[in-house]
């Protein structure tokens, strides 16, 4: 394998990253350094149609591809969990013909990918406010995790009526509850404690974030878990993210140095 430093200073030295190929991305990653969770904002779809004079709908049909890739090569890398930001809480706002476009997509997605996902053992989970969506996006989304909860490959987590602070909100809801009851103390609440009562419960803070279409914001997105998470964006629109831009950002990552507040190692 190729010295990652050496592999990255060519990259970023000698030629732009779009002549490297897919094949010499990914033999430049260091698998032992992969993200254990990485997560996405997948954005841009709607820029992506209309830069082709095509209505948003068709960008989100072509965004449904780039994520079937991404999921792929997650699954084929080896890394652990994945969360894919595909309807935040604050989306409702849009108009009700994209709205329904995007829940009628989400249920062909699971109906036509479940069984291949399966195949392939990956766990597919659903977090955020999943019984405000409609019926049917309700019943395949539960056929999906029943089917697929005993895999141990990847963790695929859809976020779908997600909203950080709801859940942030949720979070707090329960334990105030079990306050309330007597069944737990002020004193077990911390940050351990209170991570458990989230969606994503039980799972590792993400270690990398990608957001496409090159918008700087978390927009809501795992607010909590996303505390020390590195940050990569890239101008590419979701649609066009392909395996290669995965690598590259898989590649940027493992030339971060996490400090989590203490100094230099
Ligand atoms: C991301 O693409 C998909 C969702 C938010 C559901 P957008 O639809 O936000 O695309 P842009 O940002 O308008 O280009
Ligand atoms: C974030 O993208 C939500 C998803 C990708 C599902 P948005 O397009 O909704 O975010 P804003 O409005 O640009 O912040
Ligand atoms: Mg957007």
């Amino acid at each position: 394998m190729l010295d990652i430093k050496q592999f990255w200073s060519k990259l970023t030295k000698s030629k732009p990253v779009g002549v490297h190929t897919e094949g010499e991305l990914l033999e430049a990653l260091d698998r032992s350094k992969l993200p254990q969770h990485l997560a996405i904002i997948m954005d841009g779809n709607g820029r992506w149609a209309r830069r082709r004079g095509m209505p948003r709908g068709l960008g989100h049909r072509a965004g449904v591809e780039a994520l079937r890739s991404t999921v792929k090569a997650c699954s084929n890398l080896g890394v652990k969990v994945l969360t894919v930001y595909a309807f935040s809480t604050e989306n409702w706002k849009r108009p009700r013909d994209e709205v329904n476009i995007l829940m009628n997509l989400l249920i062909e997605y699971l109906q036509k990918e479940v069984d291949d996902l399966h195949r392939n053992k990956v766990h597919i989970q659903a977090i955020g406010c999943i019984h405000d969506l409609p019926q049917e996006a309700q019943v395949e989304l539960k056929r999906a995790t029943e089917l697929t909860c005993k895999n141990n490959g990847l963790i695929l987590n859809l976020a779908l009526n997600y909203g950080g602070r709801v859940e942030i909100l949720d979070a707090t809801r329960k334990i105030a509850a079990l306050l309330k009851q007597g069944e737990c103390r002020l004193e077990d609440i911390n940050e351990e404690f209170f991570g458990r009562f989230l969606y994503t419960g039980g799972m590792p803070d993400p270690d990398l974030l990608i957001r496409t279409s090159g918008e700087m914001r978390v927009s809501n997105f795992l607010l909590w878990q996303s505390a020390y998470t590195e940050f990569y964006v890239t101008e590419t629109l979701w649609p066009d993210f392909s395996k290669a831009q995965l690598f590259k950002a898989l590649l940027v990552y493992q030339q971060r140095e996490r400090r989590y507040g203490a100094l230099k190692s």
